[in-house]
């Protein structure tokens, strides 16, 4: 992707789990759902979508918008979306509605069990290098207790990293600014990237920063970044900050 190669010399690692850390309309899923296109058009690398937020038809019509057409890639048999919205809050609730039993421990950490397999399921149909997880923050609202999430997120991460695929994960940030909570989850990670909103005299600038990338040099400034109809342009060579 143009500005984030940059900043991470020569692209992701690959096989890796890079996180990718924002606030609501911060553009994970855009960020994520390029890193899949430019794999499928520039580097005849195949993807995987794993969505836990949205059908697939709304999926392929949100990203045709940027004249990305995954519904044409999946027919080639180049991308395969793994529909995981049962997982989703919208499910919840309406499980919630119906009083279904769904609570128990053993259920849930079936549900992970099942969700890996259906993920390795769908990288070896398409022989996917490339894979997206939107959004692990769906899960925290499954898994409210702290031990059982983390449970889940470790379980969920590891088995990422075992996949032969160059994985990011998106999700979110309880609170935005520069003094934040560290997640659990970047520990466990390769690679994380934080994208926020930054107010200043009443106007907003979107910036984005490579946190961390285990084994290759970064550039760890903060940069700006925008999102117009052709998706996300990072400014790699510019900061946010002026230097005095
Ligand atoms: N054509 C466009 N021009 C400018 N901005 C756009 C365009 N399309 C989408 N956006 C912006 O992109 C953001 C949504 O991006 P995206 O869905 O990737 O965010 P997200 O971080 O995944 O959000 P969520 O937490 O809701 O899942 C919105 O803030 C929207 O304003
Ligand atoms: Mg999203």
């Amino acid at each position: 992707m143009e500005g984030l190669d940059e900043l991470i010399s020569g692209g992701f690692p690959k096989n890796r789990v890079v996180l990718v850390i924002g606030g609501p309309g911060a553009g994970k899923t855009i960020l994520a759902t390029q890193f899949l296109y430019k794999g499928l058009t520039n580097f005849n690398e195949n993807g995987v979508l794993v969505s836990l937020d949205e059908g697939k038809e709304h999926f392929f019509a949100e990203m045709k918008k940027f004249g990305w057409d995954f519904k044409a890639a999946e027919c080639e048999g180049k991308f395969n979306f793994v529909d995981a919205t049962r997982l989703s809050r919208v499910a919840i609730l309406k499980e919630k509605m119906l009083k279904e039993e769904t609570n128990s421990l053993r259920g849930k950490e079936l549900q992970i069990d099942k969700l890996i397999a259906e993920i390795q399921e769908a990288i070896k149909k398409v022989n996917a290098k490339r894979v997206v997880i939107d959004t692990l923050a769906s899960l925290f609202y499954r898994f409210l207790d702290p031990i059982e999430r983390r449970t889940a997120s470790v379980d969920l991460i590891e088995a990422l990293s075992d996949l032969g695929a160059t994985v990011l994960v998106t999700t979110e940030l309880g609170h935005l600014g520069l003094k934040r909570k560290i997640l659990e989850e970047e520990f466990l990670v390769h690679g994380v990237i934080m994208m926020q909103t930054l107010y200043s005299g009443g106007s907003a600038t979107r910036g984005l920063q490579v946190q961390k990338m285990r084994g290759v040099s970064v550039n760890t400034n903060l940069v700006p970044y925008t999102i117009d109809r052709n998706g996300i342009e990072i400014f790699s060579s510019m900061t946010m900050f002026s230097q005095k």
